[in-house]
């Protein structure tokens, strides 16, 4: 049984239960607003493209871009029949109209002319779709990609990362945000293969899932510079060292997310608008340095954002953690801070 819901600017049809699982008819996850939130919010910013939503379940986000979005044509496409059908039932629920498909993701990817923007979000890895999405993604086009299997990037399984990811996991204090540059670099390395560098743009990590968006340059001397940015980080890596997001898009974004009335949008903006402007790979987990330190006391995570500006450094908050900062500070600076 469908449920009608609101999420955005638009109404929609969705199977809902008590567990969200794809055992549902058609997947629906109502935590995954924000995530459609972000993608609505970042291609605002940027002129009208071609939009493919590759696997579409609902069709919830389709039809967000259809309704919230300039764009030059969209997309969407799932393999499953019942969600083909419902993704019509959607689109004409809130009267917009764009192709519906399908189709195997890859084939419909190969049978395509290529687009200026694909939104990859599967269950689990995005692994089977990458080869795909990045050799038709556009020259300047967006490449969006989620990853919900989180405990094969930050540790849980060290084997399965390696195989799937090339690279060593963590399982510490810093694991979301090693596990994202993780993802980050296989993406990269998979279309360097075609000559096509992946620059990261926007990527965070939230709840359950690893969220990253690129932008596509072509070329070998760019795809050798994003190449120069892989190393390691505390022991885990090989892993994207360079910046997560793009400092005016993140601008661009917090400007425009403000008359939005969303609160936890909002907040989240800030936190990742002041990061975007510290060029460093890892934080500091405050509660982590404390306990290994044997430091007796915590100081307010405030309180050392403000110290560590009067000594000097640039320091935020960090959406990875709340209990981290980001700072271009040393260990043992911020150390003296945390024992005053
Ligand atoms: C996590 S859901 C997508 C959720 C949707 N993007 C949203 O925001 O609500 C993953 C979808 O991918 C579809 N899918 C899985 N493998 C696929 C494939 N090989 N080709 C096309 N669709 C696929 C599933 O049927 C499912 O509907």
């Amino acid at each position: 049984m469908y449920s009608m819901i609101e999420e955005g600017s638009v109404k929609a049809y969705v199977h809902t239960a008590e567990k969200i699982s794809k055992e549902l008819p058609v997947f629906y996850n109502p935590a995954m607003k924000f995530n459609r939130d972000i993608s609505v919010l970042l291609l605002k910013q940027f002129p009208p493209m071609s939009l493919c939503d590759l696997m579409a379940a609902s069709g919830i986000r389709a039809v967000r871009f259809a309704k919230e979005l300039k764009f030059k044509s969209l997309t969407a496409n799932d393999h499953d029949k019942e969600s083909m059908k419902l993704i019509k039932k959607n689109m004409k629920l809130n009267k917009v109209s764009f192709t519906v498909e399908n189709k195997d993701a890859n084939r419909l990817l190969l049978e395509s002319k290529g687009f200026d923007y694909i939104d990859v979000d599967p269950f689990g890895s995005p692994n089977p779709f990458l080869d795909m999405a990045v050799k038709k993604i556009s020259r300047g086009g967006l490449l969006a990609v989620t990853a919900t299997d989180t405990a094969a990037l930050t540790g849980t399984y060290p084997k399965s990362t390696l195989r799937k990811y090339w690279a060593i996991s963590k399982k510490n204090e810093l694991m979301h945000e090693t596990g994202l540059r993780i993802l980050i670099r296989k993406v990269q390395l998979v279309a360097a293969q075609y000559d096509k560098a992946m620059v990261p743009v926007f990527s965070f990590f939230k709840d359950h899932y690893f969220r990253a968006f690129f932008q596509c340059a072509k070329g070998k001397e760019e795809v050798d510079r994003i190449v120069k940015e892989h190393g390691m980080l505390n022991g885990a890596g090989p892993l994207w060292l360079g910046q997560l997001f793009d400092m005016g898009l993140t601008a661009k974004m917090l400007k425009s997310c403000k008359g939005m009335n969303d609160k936890e949008l909002e907040k989240f903006m800030k936190i990742v608008n002041d990061e975007s402007k510290i060029k460093t790979a890892g934080f500091f987990d405050i509660h982590a340095i404390v306990e290994r330190e044997g430091i007796k006391h915590i100081r307010k995570k405030e309180e050392v954002v403000k110290e560590a500006r009067k000594a000097g450094f640039k320091c935020s908050e960090t959406h990875f953690s709340g209990t981290g900062i980001r700072s271009d500070i040393s260990y043992e600076r911020l150390l003296r801070i945390l024992k005053q």
